[in-house]
């Protein structure tokens, strides 16, 4: 475990006690809000050797020494060492080398598990009695298995109308699950609750949201460190995330910077925000810190990115990785998630394949340049969402015990043909 000395915010660096978790900095609350991040001693994590990972386990808690909690209190379900498959035919297609983080392999199928094991791990070190989080999606899963397999109760708010396998999920796992009539309820009761029975926080509660709880952020830290590890401590030269709250960008850029600290590796990668409406992409446009609010120009099946206004996390991050910001339209996220399935073998969720969509118009307009190491992250697996795939591929068809006709149907409907 690294000691952590307390909170810091990430735009000032303003100082706060580790208990102040659940807010943001009062100093930037005018001028742009910001949340905080985990501050450690300096010489916190120098007695680290890299050369010692090796013998940790296959978990991302090999890397307990860097983040605030330790192993032996993780709970853990084996998350985390997801593959980092090189993507060979999209990428020679791209003119890059392409490497897909494919966090569908986590314990409940998302990227969230890295936030949720160090958020519900900590929770249970502080003395938290009751988790709570505000979420439709994977985030509530998350720490929905993760609470449970600590034994603590789970509360996850979510507005009526949100539906579909991960509220189904987080049920399963036992969350008791609320939904309000209006989507902004869900953070009234959240804050509401955090301040009159002590609820411990894991999502976002109030507006604007800054991010998630710090100590969950942290979790995504490991994200760099297993990329780094797995390239042979090389860091790649770009690596693009889907963006809501920029937990997962701010986490990643965090932990290569860490790790550039160490002497493991010597750069830190550019950071890419895919995103949906395009806060980040218009706040950098304008300069400043002022976070654009978009308008809500359409729907779009990526509901787990659908944000229209970025956090100061995600422009720090993004700023001083000398990364940018990407947007994709919904056409783009279903030809690349067809075109990931069908071309590598990997099913992902809507959002998840923003992170390819930006990469290819990144490369289109040769920002990205031949021949360059891309990772992008696939955030979570398509069975979390498979409706607006099934609409795509029609009834599945119906043949007779005969083969010739089993054929015919091939040719028709596949345009395939067995001769
Ligand atoms: C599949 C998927 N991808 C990306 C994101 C964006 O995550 P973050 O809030 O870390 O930017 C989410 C989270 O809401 C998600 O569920
Ligand atoms: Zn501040």
């Amino acid at each position: 475990m690294a000691q952590a000395a307390g909170l810091a915010c990430v735009r000032c660096g303003a100082a706060y006690p580790l208990t102040r978790y659940a807010f943001d900095c009062d100093r930037c609350r005018a001028e742009s809000p910001s949340n905080l991040t985990v501050r450690y001693a300096p010489d916190a994590c120098s007695a680290i050797r890299r050369e010692a990972l090796a013998a940790g386990p296959r978990t991302l808690w090999r890397y307990a020494g860097l983040l605030p909690v330790e192993a032996r209190d993780a709970v853990s379900l084996g998350e985390g060492m997801t593959p980092l498959v090189l993507a060979e035919r999209l990428g020679n297609n791209l003119g890059m080398r392409l490497f897909i983080k494919d966090e569908s392999r986590n314990p409940t199928w998302s990227f969230k598990d890295r936030l949720a094991t160090v958020v519900v791990s900590a929770a249970r070190q502080i003395g938290a009695r009751v988790i709570a989080s505000s979420s439709s999606g994977n985030a509530g899963a998350a720490v929905a298995a993760y609470a449970a397999r600590a034994r603590l109760p789970c509360i996850v708010f979510t507005y009526q109308g949100a539906a579909g396998p991960m509220v189904t999920q987080m049920r399963a796992y036992g969350a008791m699950v609320l939904a309000t009539r209006e989507k902004a309820d869900r953070w009234t009761l959240l804050e509401k609750g955090v301040r009159r029975f002590g609820w411990f926080p894991t999502s976002p509660f109030f507006a604007p949201a800054v991010g998630s709880n710090p100590l969950g952020v942290e979790g995504y830290k490991t994200l760099a460190y297993e990329v780094a590890e797995q390239l042979n401590w090389q860091a790649p030269d770009w690596c693009v995330l889907p963006v809501c709250y920029g937990d997962a960008l701010y986490g990643m850029w965090k932990g290569f910077e860490e790790l550039r600290r160490l002497g493991w590796i010597d750069r830190v990668p550019r950071l890419v925000a895919a995103e949906i409406y395009g806060s980040l992409g218009a706040t950098l446009a304008a300069g400043g810190d002022a976070l654009v609010d978009m308008p809500k120009s359409h729907d779009t099946l990526a509901t787990s990115i659908s944000a229209t206004r970025g956090t100061y996390q995600a422009l720090h991050a993004i700023r001083e990785s000398n990364g940018t910001a990407v947007l994709v339209s919904d056409d783009d996220l279903l030809a690349w998630q067809a075109r990931l399935a069908a071309g590598e073998g990997m099913y992902a969720e809507p959002s998840s394949v923003a992170a390819l969509a930006a990469v290819s118009r990144l490369r289109a307009g040769n920002v990205i340049e031949p021949g360059q190491s891309v990772v992008a992250l696939m955030t979570a697996g398509g069975l979390k969402d498979v409706a607006r795939t099934a609409r795509g591929q029609g009834e599945v068809p119906v043949v007779p015990a005969d083969l010739d006709a089993a054929v015919d149907a091939l040719r028709a409907v596949y345009g395939f043909s067995p001769e």
